[in-house]
């Protein structure tokens, strides 16, 4: 009669068992910015590959939202020749083009990605 009572302990545990389970903790994180944003934009994918070498993409989300298509175009180029980023020359324009649409003066409020300095969502009350 061993068994049996070992089973009947083991189908008591499977019962019991979820409903004194504790809930498993809801985490929110926080967006992730150090990656570059989606985007069918062609530069998204030349960004992604280029400008994740050598530091994060919240080197490009940190600038003010207003700098122009020609200062992007200064950056990026800087770059390229002072920090010897190897990025062919035609890859510039469409890297520019993707940051200024997306981070830059040509992004909606929308299109632009959350800071990550604004404070977590309130928790869920129970
Ligand atoms: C070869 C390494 C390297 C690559 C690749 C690279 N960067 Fe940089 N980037 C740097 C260095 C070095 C700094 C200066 C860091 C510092 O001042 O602490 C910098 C700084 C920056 C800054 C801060 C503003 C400034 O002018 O210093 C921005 C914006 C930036 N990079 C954007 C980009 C973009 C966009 C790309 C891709 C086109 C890119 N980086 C690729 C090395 C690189």
């Amino acid at each position: 009669m061993k068994t049996s009572t070992r089973s009947l302990v083991f189908a008591a545990a499977l019962v019991v068992g979820p409903l004194v389970a504790p809930h498993a903790a809801e985490i929110t994180l926080p967006p992730e910015t150090a990656r570059f944003a989606d985007s069918p934009l062609p530069g998204f994918g030349v960004a992604t590959a280029m400008c994740s070498t050598c530091h994060s993409a919240d080197y490009v989300r940190m600038q003010p939202p207003t700098l122009s298509r020609a200062a992007w175009k200064t950056i990026v180029t800087k770059m390229q020749k002072t920090f010897g980023a190897p990025i062919p020359d035609a890859s510039l324009d469409p890297i520019v083009d993707y940051i200024v649409k997306t981070y830059g003066p040509e992004s909606g409020p929308a299109a632009r990605p959350p800071a990550t300095d604004r404070p977590n969502p309130a928790p869920p009350r129970s």
